[in-house]
């Protein structure tokens, strides 16, 4: 425990100087819910507790980002909020619900962080892929045989200085070097080739980690040069708070991937000092406000056997 506190502290002396006033310990993350496959009444979006539960580990409060709110409705919230993350799954990322308030809140991000707002934004899996395409206008993906299959990753030589990996502890570089401790999930990934030749992701994210399927080198990890803005094409959530899949790493190692990069995170969304301007708004927003349910057989709407928040637009208008 000492030596992990010790890591934590010596990361954050790496990291640039922000003043002790400007360090938010209440960070709320918002999360984006995206649309269910076959749409019941009251049961049109979900989030994936292992996301909520992630976040939480590492100290943050979440908000979940409703499908299909207006523009005004997300100006308030994203005003509220510390970052926005948004989760893997397989809504449509050129048009959907997810979509639209993914475009909504990476704009705003954009424009946030221009203006010296301190404003960072995750992407996970679908997430990552959504963040190319903002990026880029384009979708950019090429279909890969990574559908389940957990593999080490191959960082590149940016890693170990990097904000993202900079602070974790040598013992879980090296467990993530030459262990299969991340989870692919996904048909779909950025190939390296592609990422280098396309000047608007090249020249915005740095690359930190590749993978490959036997065949394609594909993008694994990156942040952006310029702005708070990180991708996965894994899943550090699952290793704690999933138990679906036979190949997710539930070793030490593991659980402490799920750790560091959710802990990692949270302490970007420290450096943002957004917040409800009332407490009555903010307990309206949060999560707690929902209950998750065992959808495992709930309509073919998500993944089996996951606990899940079924969202329903509707609930959070009411007052
Ligand atoms: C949908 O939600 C509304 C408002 O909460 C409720 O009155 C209605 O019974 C719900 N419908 C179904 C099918 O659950
Ligand atoms: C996403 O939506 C667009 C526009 O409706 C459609 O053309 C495309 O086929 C959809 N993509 C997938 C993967 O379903
Ligand atoms: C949300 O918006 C998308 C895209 O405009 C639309 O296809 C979908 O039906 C909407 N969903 C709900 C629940 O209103
Ligand atoms: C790791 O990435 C480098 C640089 O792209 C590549 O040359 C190498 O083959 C990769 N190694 C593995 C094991 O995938």
């Amino acid at each position: 425990m000492k030596s992990l506190l010790l890591s934590i502290l010596l990361s954050r002396l790496a990291l640039p100087c922000y003043s002790a006033v400007q360090r938010n310990d209440r960070p709320i993350i918002g999360v984006l819910a995206q649309d269910v496959k076959y749409p019941q009444p009251n049961q049109t979006s979900y989030i994936a507790s292992s996301y909520v539960k992630y976040l939480e580990s590492a100290g943050a409060r979440v908000v979940p980002i409703m499908i299909n709110q207006t523009l005004e409705e997300y100006k308030a919230l994203f005003n509220s909020i510390n970052g926005i993350f948004f989760p893997g799954g397989s809504a449509n990322i050129t048009s959907s619900g997810y979509q639209r308030s993914a475009k909504a809140f990476y704009e705003m991000a954009i424009e946030a962080n221009d203006k010296g707002d301190y404003f960072p934004v995750w992407g996970t899996c679908l997430g990552y892929e959504q963040l190319t395409l903002l990026t880029s206008g384009k979708k950019l993906l090429t279909l890969t045989d990574t559908r389940g299959v957990a593999l080490p990753l191959n960082f590149t030589d940016e890693a170990r200085n990097s904000k993202m990996f900079g602070g974790f502890p040598a013992e879980l570089m090296d467990a993530l070097a030459s262990e299969p401790l991340t989870d692919n999930a996904h048909k779909w990934s950025v190939a390296l080739s592609t990422h280098n030749t396309n000047e608007e992701l090249k020249n915005f994210y740095k690359v930190l980690s590749t993978n490959t399927d036997g065949t394609v080198e594909f993008v694994s990890t990156v942040e952006a040069y310029q702005y708070p803005i990180y991708g996965v094409q894994w899943h550090p959530e699952k290793n704690a708070f999933e138990w679906t899949v036979p190949y997710t790493s539930h070793s030490r190692l593991g659980i402490k991937t799920t750790f560091y990069m959710a802990e990692f995170f949270v302490s970007e969304a420290r450096k943002n000092t957004h917040r409800f301007e009332l407490e009555e708004v903010e307990s309206q927003a949060l999560i707690y406000n929902y209950t998750p349910e065992d959808t495992r057989v709930a309509n073919g709407a998500t993944t089996p056997q996951r606990n899940t928040f079924i969202l329903d637009p509707e609930m959070c208008n009411v007052s």
